[in-house]
C-alpha cells in the first residue's frame, strides 16, 4: 500500500530536483559572516539576553510544561506581554508560539464567511496559506499599490459585513514596504480592519525600534498588529496586539494554534523581553543598519534606494545561477540565503542579503566583489 505513496512522493521530489527548485535543510560551516539570518542586531548572543534565558531556567524550569489555557502561562509570559503592550501602545494582546502559528489563527477564526480579505500580492506564506483556510473571500491587490486596494474597497465596500486588509510592514522576500499613512488614509474613506504584520519592521524603524507603524506615527490606526520575537528579538514566539479586547478574548477561546499547543519556554520569553529593553535604545545601531541597506542597496538595485529596511533582495531570475552564486559567496566565508519559487515569484530567485548591524562596510564590499565575481558563473 505505502508504494504508491512513496512513488507520488518521489516524482514530486525527483520533478523538483529538475527544476533545481529541491528544498533540503543543510548545516552550513566555514563562514565568518553569515548575512542570512534575520536577527538585524544580533541579540541571540547578547550576554544579557544569555543570561536572561538561563535565570528564566532556574526559575520556571525548561519548559512551560502546558497550553496557556492550562498552566503554561508563567510570569516570564505576562512579563513579556505586558512590556510589549506598553511599547507598542496597545490596550490588549497575547502571545503566539510563533508568527506562523499567529498569521494562521487571525485569519483562520476572525474573519467571518460574509467577510472579505484584501491580501498584498506578496505576503508571507504564513498569511496565504491560511487565507485558503478561512470562511471568508479574498482578493490580492497588486504588491504595494494602494490605487488597486482603493478600487477593491470601492467596488465591494457595500457587498460585505466586514473588509480585513492585511499587508506585512517590512516584505520578508524584498524589503520594501507600504507607506503605511496613505494605508491608513484609506482606511479613513473605505472603513476596514487593518491588520499588520511587523515581523521585520519590529527593532528597525520607530524612534524606539516599535516598527514601520511607529515610524511613520500610525500605531493608534493598526487595528491587529503581529510581530514575531524570532527576529530583530533573537528568540523564539510571536505576539497578537488589538485595539479591543474582545478580539484577543475570541482568539484565546476560539484559536486552536493557542488553545492546544504547549507554550512557548520561559527562556524565550526571558530572553524576548531583555531584547526589547535592549533594542529600545538601540538608536544609534538602527541608524547604522540603514546606512548599509542604502550602500548595498545603491550598488545592487539604486531604485531600491529609498527603502530603508536590512533585508536586500539581489535578483538572479535562474535558480541554479542563485544557488552556485550562494556557493561561491560560501566558500568565501559569506553566508546568505538563496530564495528561489515558490517562495518568490517565478523566474525572480534571489540571493536573500539580511544585513545586521555588528558588521562594516568593509564586509558589504567584499560581499559586492564576490557578487561581481559569481555573477560569472
Ligand atoms: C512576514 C512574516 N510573518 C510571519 C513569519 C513567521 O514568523 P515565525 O518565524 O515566528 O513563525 C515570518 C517568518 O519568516 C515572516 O517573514
Amino acid at each position: 500500500m505505502i508504494e504508491k505513496l512513496i512513488n507520488r512522493l518521489n516524482k514530486d521530489l525527483n520533478d523538483r530536483k529538475e527544476k533545481n527548485l529541491y528544498r533540503e535543510v543543510k548545516l552550513y560551516s566555514g563562514y565568518r559572516c553569515n548575512l542570512s539570518s534575520n536577527d538585524y542586531f544580533q541579540l541571540r548572543y547578547h550576554p544579557k539576553v544569555i543570561s536572561k534565558a538561563k535565570e528564566a531556567c532556574e526559575i520556571y524550569g525548561t519548559g512551560s510544561g502546558a497550553s496557556p489555557l492550562l498552566s503554561g502561562f508563567l510570569p516570564c509570559h505576562k512579563d513579556l506581554l505586558d512590556e510589549i503592550l506598553k511599547w507598542k501602545q496597545k490596550p490588549s494582546g497575547m502571545l503566539f508560539n510563533s508568527g506562523y502559528a499567529a498569521n494562521q489563527s487571525i485569519l483562520k477564526y476572525l474573519p467571518g464567511k460574509n467577510d472579505l480579505i484584501l491580501a498584498d500580492r506578496l505576503v508571507h506564506n504564513s498569511i496565504a496559506q491560511a487565507l485558503k483556510k478561512c470562511p471568508a473571500k479574498f482578493k490580492r491587490y497588486g504588491h504595494l499599490d494602494l490605487d488597486d486596494l482603493e478600487k477593491l474597497l470601492q467596488t465591494h465596500q457595500e457587498q460585505y459585513e466586514s473588509i480585513f486588509v492585511i499587508t506585512e510592514s517590512v516584505f520578508s522576500m524584498d524589503g520594501d514596504y507600504p507607506n503605511l499613512n496613505s494605508l491608513v488614509a484609506l482606511k479613513k474613506k473605505f472603513p476596514f480592519v487593518l491588520v499588520l504584520d511587523e515581523a521585520h519592521g519590529t527593532g528597525v524603524f520607530g524612534p524606539t525600534g516599535g516598527g514601520l507603524a511607529e515610524e511613520m506615527g500610525v500605531l493608534p490606526e493598526i487595528d491587529i498588529l503581529v510581530g514575531t520575537l524570532g527576529k530583530s528579538l533573537g528568540s523564539m514566539g510571536a505576539y497578537v496586539l488589538a485595539n479591543n479586547q474582545s478580539i484577543i478574548e475570541y482568539l484565546t477561546n476560539e484559536a486552536g494554534e493557542y488553545i492546544y499547543s504547549t507554550f512557548m519556554s520561559p527562556a524565550q520569553a526571558a530572553a524576548a523581553l531583555q531584547a526589547v529593553k535592549l533594542i529600545k535604545k538601540y538608536d544609534t545601531k538602527r541608524k547604522k543598519l540603514r546606512e548599509l541597506s542604502k550602500y548595498l542597496r545603491k550598488a545592487v538595485n539604486p531604485s531600491s534606494e529609498k527603502y530603508l529596511s536590512p533585508i536586500v533582495p539581489v535578483l538572479i531570475g535562474d535558480s541554479l545561477k542563485t544557488i552556485k552564486i550562494r556557493d561561491v559567496l560560501l566558500e568565501k566565508g559569506i553566508l546568505v540565503g538563496a530564495v528561489r519559487p515558490p517562495t518568490v515569484p517565478a523566474n525572480t530567485s534571489r540571493l536573500r542579503v539580511s544585513l545586521n548591524s555588528e558588521i562594516n562596510k568593509s564586509v558589504v564590499d567584499e560581499l559586492l566583489n564576490i557578487l561581481e565575481d559569481g555573477k560569472k558563473c
